[in-house]
């Protein structure tokens, strides 16, 4: 019994209903449980949660088109002490995941408790991957479609109105996606491969930027029932405060994660005191049409931005800075203001020469996308994000688990209307299908915006038009807003997908 997977009993809820059209060809094991951590040295060693353990998680590195299945046990103590539930749900951010392994935020789960859209409680549950897009007309997607890959995704924990805490605890972990053109292989000298700086861990780095605060004996402090969130004084780039990083002379690209609950950032490259450029490259999930020459990175929260930077252009022993000026007080969102010189985030040491010449590229045509056009006649969906009464609210309503706000049909386009309402920032995120973005502000979305998305920045009183189609899959999901404390407090919208 305590080792039984967590999950429905009752007819009519959704079996694994992936597996005959995407058979799992690979089975991957995660425990989730607390072990020690050292975020600086200065720091007490202290429990963290986290996938097997760390924080982050392991990274997951897998191929479009393989489905996996990852089943994630639930090893944390339910005796715990301070913020928190022992309880989880674990969500593939930006996964085309189904309904029933999509870390629904009822579907929260341990030995003995589970939330009130499982039936049974269970010591693990397993999530079922299917590693591909839809396939749409709009979003074509096949193996080898140059149209079709995905690339930096991450997961974490969801568990309703916990979220926050949890992820804060550690429960956040990357999943890359390589396919027939990113294949994460600068070697690669077949056709149409891009040759990216390559090797997970080596030249290809996941960095999740999270903030946090210590308590005066250098204990992790959060406080779960403040609505208005905690934005943390100290910056963790994988787990550690404030790091730095010994770089060869060549091309890196790092994948970067807003990881954290309440923070904006806006980073810029630093050095000997003058701003450098780097290339953007992805955004979100996926790679830009075209790589940009920019000279800052913004993130909301949940959003990644994939770049490259050249460190062939410093010298042998320089020090360049990931920088964040980005002004965030409270969880209203940012305030807007630039700080100089800002905060120095992640130091870059430039210590060697890399031990074989860089083979790697940025092509000038990375991810080619027509623009993204809807067509006629195509439903309009309205959703509003406000403070009203303080409360945080879609459509002046607070989520509600155990009923869908909306019920749209498979594999039918339709244009979401997003608007922030009030004097706050809200990042929206939806899951199970990426969007392409119609308009912000009527306007066409800036460039970095052009691929596609799935978190949509809205400040206070913007509109965002996005086309979206939902495919495959039937069943339950989420749109919600990414601030985490304004998403355990309700911001967020079940819909229901029929077939
Ligand atoms: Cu990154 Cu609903 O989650
Ligand atoms: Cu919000």
């Amino acid at each position: 019994e305590p080792t039984r997977e967590a999950g429905n009993d009752e007819a009519g809820r959704l079996p694994h209903q992936a597996w005959d059209r995407y058979p799992p060809r690979k089975f991957y094991e995660l425990r989730v449980r607390e072990e020690d951590h050292s975020f600086h040295p200065n720091l007490p060693r202290q429990k963290i949660w986290g996938y097997d353990g760390v924080t982050p998680g392991p990274t997951f590195v897998v191929k479009y088109g393989e489905p996996i299945l990852v089943r994630i046990e639930n090893d944390l103590p339910d005796d715990h002490r301070g913020f928190g539930s022992p309880e989880i749900s674990t969500h593939l951010h930006n996964g085309h995941t189904p309904s029933e392994s999509d870390g629904f935020p009822g579907d929260y789960y341990s030995r003995d408790k589970y939330g009130p859209t499982l039936t049974r409680a269970g010591r693990y549950k397993d999530h079922h991957y299917p590693n591909k897009l839809s396939n749409t007309a709009d979003f074509p997607a096949t193996d080898g479609d140059p149209a079709a890959a995905l690339g930096t995704l991450w997961y974490h924990d969801h568990r309703m109105e916990f979220t926050s805490p949890n992820v804060y605890r550690g429960l956040a972990g990357f999943y890359l996606i390589f396919d027939g053109v990113d294949t994460g292989n600068e070697h690669d000298t077949t056709p149409g491969a891009l040759r990216l700086p390559s090797g997970v861990g080596k030249y290809d780095i996941p960095l999740a930027f999270q903030d946090r605060s210590f308590d005066s004996g250098g204990y992790l402090y959060f406080n779960q029932f403040d609505p208005e969130g905690v934005v943390g004084e100290k910056f963790l780039v994988n787990g550690k405060i404030q790091p730095y990083f010994s770089v060869a002379r060549r091309k890196y690209r790092f994948r970067c994660l807003n990881g954290s609950a309440v923070r904006f950032y806006q980073f810029y490259l630093v050095h000997d005191g003058k701003d450098q450029q780097f290339l953007h490259i992805a955004n979100d999930g996926n790679l830009l049409p075209a790589p940009l020459t920019v000279d800052k990175l913004r993130l909301a929260n949940a959003e990644r931005g994939d770049i490259v930077i050249d460190f062939s252009k410093f010298p042998l022993g320089s020090k360049v800075y990931f920088v964040n000026r980005l002004e965030h007080l409270d969880g209203r969102g940012p305030t807007g203001l630039l700080l100089t010189p800002g905060t120095q985030i992640l130091r870059f040491d430039v210590d060697r020469e890399p031990d074989e010449p860089d083979v790697s590229q940025v092509p000038a045509v990375l991810r080619p996308l027509a623009p993204a056009k809807a067509p006629a006649n195509v439903r309009v969906r309205r959703w509003e994000f406000d403070r009203e009464n303080d409360q945080w609210t879609v459509n002046s309503r607070l989520f509600d688990i155990n009923r869908p706000a909306t019920v749209i049909k498979r594999g039918v386009d339709e244009i979401w209307e997003l608007k922030g309402k009030g004097s706050w920032h809200h990042p929206v995120h939806v899951h199970f299908e990426e969007a392409r973005i119609l308009t912000r502000n009527g306007l066409p979305p800036p460039p970095h915006e052009r691929g596609r998305k799935d978190v949509f920045e809205l400040k206070p009183g913007e509109t965002v038009r996005i086309l979206i189609c939902f495919d495959d899959f039937v069943g339950k999901y989420i749109m919600h807003c990414h601030n985490t404390v304004h998403e355990d407090h309700h911001m967020m919208v079940r819909f229901d997908v029929v077939a």
